[in-house]
């Protein structure tokens, strides 16, 4: 069976590779315990370091919010500096002396192995917290959120027992040889647009090379990370290889980047936190750093397309997951030619979208995260119209309670406007209308972003030749929005440095060593 994605893309299963749940589940005795969804009843999460879960040493704890609803999930501790200071202490320790990096790799992948089985086994129960707490709709959540996260695992399981040095022909009597040894004690932060993804995206590689870690996740969507925590330890993860501190940026987040036994972070979020985070790590000690931050990704419509597939494309580039996506394609370059009728037909489609309960299998768009992401986009939308441009369909909220915004498509927006420079992290697209074709790849780049773009035309050359040229990470010729953990994902320019997922994010979590021995 295959799943579609309400706009015409589809993910494979899990089930359609071959594996049938018993053999997938054949190395798995017991079953979850201490999961933290029982029909919807969410409970109360604590901070887990060194394989326990605790309270934060302030005793504070903070209120996790349903987006759907407005109303209080749970609470969760409130992580701080001393809490950071204490599970970067369990890291190190682990890192130092325990099993972890001495394991056996192969060891280490099957233990990796073990997490995508788990994750699979509550595959449900984990996407309806999701969806719960960020608001995504829960057909997104299922085989989006949860087959990418569990095919990230796999594939970092494979990888563990591949990493390796090489040997080199150097001039005289010499054998030199490389190690690549891991990072050591990693700090990662996470946003909430993709909470257990990215968590996923990050845990893997840096678990498959032998890192230890402390994960931060966003404050608005805890819950997936702490799910993950009990599953990593029933996969067999030793005491302190992960820690996960719940908590606010500019306090658990800052200590995390700033802290002087960390020695590498990476980081996902604004572009403005990605240049603090940068500062940070060379505060106390000089962390290596990868970000990955926002995005205003150019998706370009020529005449020469399969419209109704553009349309088809554009509508995933930018209203899955409720446009809470770094590379949403969010400036929507239309030829001109075509431009009144592919918006016509971009009206229609938009308006049978049906936006609302993020559990029912039916909602193609859910809530926003938070009210404060909700009113930006809003203001936004008042910025664009002030500006000259003209909502052709959407504009307002979707629903008298929740933070639900209906999709929307803004018309006669130039590339100067402000909703065409800033990243509104909504499910609002900006047509621009184009000519000049010549001056389109100028226009396409005048951004201070570059991490991704699409292309639509049944023209190759024009296509290939707009891959070269564009400066961006990812781009996508005539599909938008796919990912797969085998291909590398990251920015150019404002977008942020470093390439997550594929054998490149071993980078990241890696050193090379060059030894030297003398022959004769
Ligand atoms: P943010 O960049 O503030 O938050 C992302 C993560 O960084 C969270 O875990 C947060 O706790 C942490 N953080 C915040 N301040 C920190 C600090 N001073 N030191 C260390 N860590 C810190 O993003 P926010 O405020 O939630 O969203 C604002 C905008 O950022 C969005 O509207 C969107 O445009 C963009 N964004 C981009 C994301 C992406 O995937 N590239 C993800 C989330 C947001
Ligand atoms: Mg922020």
């Amino acid at each position: 069976m295959n799943c579609q994605l309400r706009w015409g893309g589809s993910l494979t299963l899990l089930k359609d590779r071959g594996m049938t749940e018993a053999s997938r589940y054949a190395t798995v005795k017991t079953t979850l315990k201490k999961g933290l969804v029982m029909n919807s009843q969410v409970k109360p999460g604590k901070l887990l370091i060194n394989n326990e879960w605790c309270e934060a040493a302030s005793g504070k704890r903070f209120d996790v919010i349903n987006p759907a609803t407005e109303t209080k999930l749970t609470d969760c501790a409130e992580g701080d500096q001393v809490d950071i200071d204490r599970a970067v202490s369990a890291a190190r320790k682990a890192f130092e002396t325990g099993p972890w990096k001495k394991m056996a790799a192969r060891e280490r992948g099957r233990i990796l192995n073990r997490v995508a089985l788990l994750l699979d086994k509550h595959r449900q129960e984990i996407a309806e917290l999701e969806t719960l707490n960020n608001g995504k709709p829960i057909a997104e959540t299922l085989h989006v959120d949860l087959t990418l996260a569990i095919e990230t695992f796999e594939y970092y399981a494979g990888l563990a027992d591949k990493i390796h040095g090489e040997t080199i022909p150097v001039n005289g009597p010499f054998l030199n040889y490389t190690l690549r040894e891991p990072a050591g004690v990693v700090g990662q932060i996470i946003p909430w647009n993709f909470p257990l993804l990215m968590a996923a995206w990050k845990l893997g590689p840096a678990l498959a090379t032998g890192c230890t870690v402390v994960l931060k996740p966003a404050e608005q969507t805890p819950l997936s990370a702490l799910y993950l925590g009990n599953i990593l330890m029933e996969a067999g993860l030793p005491a302190g290889v992960v820690n996960i501190v719940t908590g606010f940026g500019p306090t658990a987040g800052a200590a995390l980047a700033r802290h002087k036994d960390v020695d590498k972070i990476a980081f996902t979020g604004s572009t403005e936190i990605g240049k603090l985070v940068m500062k940070m790590a060379s505060e106390t000690n000089l962390k290596r750093v990868s970000l990955e931050l926002g995005g205003k990704a150019p998706n370009i419509v020529f005449a020469d397309s399969d419209l109704d597939a553009a349309v088809n494309g554009a509508m995933r580039g930018i209203f899955f997951n409720q446009g809470e996506v770094c590379c949403a394609g969010s400036r929507l370059f239309i030829e001109q030619s075509v431009h009144d009728e592919f918006l016509s037909k971009l009206k229609a489609s938009t308006e049978k979208m049906i936006v609302g309960n993020p559990l029912d299998p039916k909602t193609q768009m859910g809530a926003q995260v938070s009210k404060e992401q909700f009113n930006k986009i809003l203001g936004y939308i008042e910025q664009g119209k002030k500006e000259g441009a003209s909502v052709v369909t959407g504009g307002a909220p979707a629903h008298p309670k929740g933070y639900f915004v209906k999709p929307t498509v803004l018309e006669g927006v130039t590339n100067q406007m402000t909703v065409a420079r800033e990243e509104i992290f909504g499910p609002v697209v900006c047509a621009i209308s184009f000519r000049d074709t010549t001056d389109l790849v100028r226009q396409a780049n005048d951004t201070v972003y570059g991490l991704s773009a699409g292309i639509w035309t049944r023209d190759i050359g024009k296509a290939h030749r707009f891959a070269r040229d564009i400066k961006a990470g990812t781009v996508w010729i005539n599909c938008y929005n796919q990912f797969d953990a085998a291909s590398p994902f990251g920015g150019f320019k404002e977008s942020g440095f470093g390439r997550e997922l594929g054998e490149h994010a071993l980078e990241l979590y890696t050193q090379v060593k060059s030894v030297w021995v003398a022959l004769n």
